[in-house]
């Protein structure tokens, strides 16, 4: 069976990818910070039968990204690490007038070097693998100037680009970085707690993760809801 990698997937888009993938038979290591919730989504992916490796830890710990790769080792490889895992940089969101600058330095931190780090640490299973594949959650911030989203867009801008010379760089892999649109969660609710607009739910948006892993196109950078377009 296919092994995955997917970080922050306790809750919102993680989880909805991690029990996507869990229901298609991929095996998985799982992280998040929170123990409980992680262990929560776990038990609700292993009712598929797969098997979950769930490792409570903060991805920009180089320790801890270790030891996601050693377990997706020990599970036969790794042939998708997703960077899922994200910092705002404020809560909420500010302008970047007063943004402070220790907020900026975390979503940096988690947004883009902790992925850049796990990547590396997983590089030697992926490059083995017959269709290693590595997704950088982004955002419509990176490209977009949304007042109040400049730090966070900033960091997203930076792994976009990360992923872009990535794909280059490794051109056996597949690199994608996905945009999944506006979806209904805490880190939603967390960056602007007054706007409760209907938004998708974070499993309406994995058929979209499904379609590039089933399609395989090049490396480069989606947005979801394109991708749920009907062919
Ligand atoms: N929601 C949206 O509208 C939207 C739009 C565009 C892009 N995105 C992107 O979609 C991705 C998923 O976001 P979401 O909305 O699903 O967020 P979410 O529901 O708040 O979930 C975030 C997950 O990441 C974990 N996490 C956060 N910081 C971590 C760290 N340092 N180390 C390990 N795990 C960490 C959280 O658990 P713990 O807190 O327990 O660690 C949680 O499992 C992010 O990359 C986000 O930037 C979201």
């Amino acid at each position: 069976m296919p092994v995955a990698i997917i970080t922050g997937a306790s809750k919102g888009l993680g989880r909805a990818l991690a029990e996507a993938l869990g229901a298609r038979g991929w095996d998985l290591v799982l992280d998040a910070r929170g123990a409980d919730a992680l262990e929560e989504t776990a038990e609700a992916v292993t009712r598929h039968g797969t098997r979950v490796v769930a490792l409570p830890g903060d991805v920009t710990d180089g320790g801890h990204r270790a030891q996601l790769v050693a377990a997706a080792w020990r599970l036969g490889g790794a042939d998708l690490v997703v960077s899922n895992a994200s910092a705002l940089g404020a809560e909420p969101l500010v302008r970047l007038a007063e943004l402070p600058l220790e907020g900026l330095r975390r979503a940096l931190e988690v947004n883009v070097v902790a992925a850049l780090g796990l990547v590396q640490e997983a590089l030697p299973l992926l490059q083995a693998s017959p269709a290693g594949t590595v997704i950088a959650v982004t955002s419509d911030a990176a490209a977009e100037a949304y007042g109040t989203w400049g730090g966070y867009g900033a960091s997203k801008a930076a792994l976009d680009q990360l992923a872009a010379v990535l794909g280059v760089e490794e051109p056996g892999l597949r690199v994608w970085a996905v945009d999944p649109g506006d979806m209904a969660t805490d880190l939603y609710t967390a960056a602007v707690p007054d706007d409760d607009a209907p938004r998708p739910a974070p499993a309406d948006v994995v058929p979209a993760f499904l379609r590039l892993l089933d399609e395989r196109p090049a490396s480069g950078r989606y947005a979801a809801p394109s991708l749920l377009e009907v062919r």
